[in-house]
């Protein structure tokens, strides 16, 4: 085919599985675990405190609890109840801060209305901060000397560099400004020499934005707002989004539309969830060694 031939071949769009990818992930961070515990030294342990008990956030807990006793470290969680004051939450962060067996602590979000996820973030000790909320951490992201990254972030670009997509030059365009993915992705991405560009709620011609854009972040929890027409051909898709609809997990992007048009896609069931979780190890993983020295 010459390149002013116009007839362009179907699209194989890939799937993400991003189960495999992120057990291959724990494979190594389990590596890590067994030689720490092998040299004598205790493993690490991820605190993980719930206000409340909305279904999705306890199922969510207990994926993250089971995903840290595979790779052998250590979880406590906090289940506290949905009338908890901010103060107590307080005094519970203060005392897992202090205490000197506790590696990581997430507070799962969100949280009832008493109590300020930005109140909630600054008490974490920035040492044990496996969230990356606190605004020292994310203050060291922008600086570009973050060691603990937010974890649906570092998830997404494990998987763009499991699919080698190359991103120095590329167009990145980010569907989403909160704290925890859109902002921190963006920065990420553009500390990798991509040219981002963030959207949001009052971005005008979203949908043109989108087609521009080499890698598609989609990070808003709108059921299935990204069309087929808004993604440019054999662009990387990053479907962060997960919402429930007609009892389905849907993503922010119409994923069965996307088939054939994309050149990568992450589905809403094991695409970056699985990733995330993984980079939660990571981050515990990372506080233990620091606090620690080993
Ligand atoms: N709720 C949904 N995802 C997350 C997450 O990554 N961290 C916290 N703290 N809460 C969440």
């Amino acid at each position: 085919m010459t390149t002013s031939d116009t007839t362009a071949s179907p699209i194989q769009t890939q799937v993400l599985d991003g189960l495999a990818l992120a057990n291959e992930v724990r494979g190594h961070l389990a590596e890590s675990v067994a030689k720490i515990t092998q040299a004598g030294h205790r493993p690490p342990c991820l605190a993980v405190v719930l206000v409340g008990d909305d279904p999705a956030s306890r199922s969510y807990i207990k994926g993250k609890q089971r995903a840290c006793s595979r790779v052998g470290m250590e979880s406590v969680e906090h289940m506290l109840p949905e009338a908890t004051s901010q103060d107590e939450v307080l005094a519970l962060i203060d005392r897992l801060n202090a205490d000197d067996g506790i590696d990581g602590i997430l507070v799962q979000l969100p949280l009832p209305k008493q109590i300020s996820p930005a109140v909630v973030a600054e008490a974490v000790d920035p040492a044990k901060d496996a969230d990356a909320l606190h605004p020292t951490t994310s203050g060291r992201l922008m600086a570009g000397t973050a060691e603990l990254v937010s974890c649906t972030p570092l998830g997404i670009m494990a998987v763009l560099d499991h699919y080698e997509v190359p991103l120095e030059g590329a167009h990145a365009v980010v569907i989403g400004r909160s704290n925890i993915v859109g902002k921190p992705i963006s920065l990420l991405l553009q500390q990798r020499n991509a040219t981002v560009t963030m959207c949001h709620s009052r971005t005008r011609d979203l949908a043109a934005v989108c087609r521009e854009a080499d890698i598609l972040v989609a990070a808003v929890g709108q059921p299935r707002m990204v069309q087929a027409d808004w993604i440019k051909p054999g662009a990387a898709v990053m479907d962060v989004g997960v919402s429930e609809v007609d009892g389905k997990l849907v993503g922010d992007v119409d994923f069965d539309a996307a088939m054939g048009r994309a050149g990568i896609i992450t589905p809403s069931r094991r695409g970056i969830g699985p990733m995330t979780i993984t980079m939660l190890l990571r981050n515990t993983l990372l506080a233990y060694r620091n606090r620690k020295n080993v």
